[in-house]
């Protein structure tokens, strides 16, 4: 059992949750939106404590935190864990969970259903779904269903199969087309958001100056409303290949590797633990003790 609490830091008296409307707002005034996925408690702390504007209890978790191959695998009910412990770190950042694959694409009902545990069970404030047609029509179901909706757009992970693997879209002039009257269904659907995955540049450009609502980029340039980032690519939690928009800001999978090294070597050679580390007893209640045992077989540690 850790010692540590599991208390949410209280945010700071002069930072406000963040709402829906607000980012509109932010994007109508110029000032960048700041969103980075998180999966447990600890992420979703760092998220409140760092001062984000959004956290995204992505699907990536799928791979970051449950080791699955791709995002495909992920159910609704590891999702909705994840979300849960998100929930209970996160105060200010608006929360929004990816509704996974296979639980949105069926039917508008089925989308509804599976948005509405993410808020009444997950606690998220706003879901995500990947777009092109379909998605829109879910997303507008959802959203009159009283669900805010953010959409996503050019590289969607659940559909990279369809899309020849996980590579940069909207780089010849049919394909970029596609990508931006993807993101207008989405807005005109009615969602608040939409992420721009993979989209050279210039293509972003042109598809954020025209969209009313914020722009989220990952991998799409400077121009758009915000940028997003997966927890563990930035900080380097996992090692491996990264695709080439993440930045690396941390590089803790080797300063855990090295905790743990270091660790191993002090429990191997008898320096942890130390009387600084264990709890004493009162002599005489140690001889007592000892008295009790009495008889009891005696071995070695
Ligand atoms: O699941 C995820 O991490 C995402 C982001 C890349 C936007 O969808």
């Amino acid at each position: 059992m850790s010692t540590v609490a599991n208390t949410p830091p209280a945010p700071p008296a002069d930072r406000l949750p963040v709402t829906v409307p607000q980012l509109a707002e932010r994007k109508r005034r110029g000032e960048p939106l700041v969103m980075v996925t998180a999966y447990d408690f600890p992420s979703g702390r760092a998220a409140e404590e760092a001062g984000v504007d959004i956290v995204l209890v992505g699907d990536s978790g799928a791979m970051t935190v449950l080791g699955y191959p791709s995002t495909v695998e992920v159910s609704v009910e590891e999702m909705l864990v994840l979300c849960k412990a998100v929930r209970r770190a996160v105060r200010t950042p608006l929360l929004v969970a990816d509704l996974p694959f296979g639980s949105y694409e069926a039917s508008d009902s089925l989308a509804v259903q599976t948005a509405q545990r993410f808020v009444k069970e997950g606690g998220a404030q706003a879901v995500k779904l990947e777009g092109g047609r379909l998605g829109a029509a879910r997303a507008r179901a959802i959203v009159e269903a009283g669900v805010p909706v953010m959409g996503h757009v050019g590289l969607t992970p659940q559909t990279a199969n369809a899309l020849g693997g996980y590579r940069a879209q909207g780089r010849t002039a049919r394909r970029a087309l596609e990508v931006a009257e993807e993101a207008f269904a989405l807005q005109e659907a009615g969602c608040f958001a939409v992420v721009l995955e993979a989209v050279p540049a210039p293509v972003s450009a042109e598809i954020a100056t025209r969209l009313t609502v914020p722009t989220i980029g990952i991998g799409a340039g400077p121009a758009t409303s915000g940028q997003v980032l997966v927890f563990h690519d930035l900080l380097g939690i996992n090692d491996g290949h990264l695709p080439r928009f993440v930045k690396r800001y941390a590089h803790l999978h080797e300063e855990m590797v090295a905790g743990l090294r270091a660790y191993a070597a002090e429990v191997r050679s008898g320096q942890f633990p130390t009387a600084d580390h264990t709890y004493s007893i009162d002599a005489a209640e140690l001889r007592a003790f000892q008295e009790l045992l009495g008889g009891l077989a005696s071995g070695s540690p």
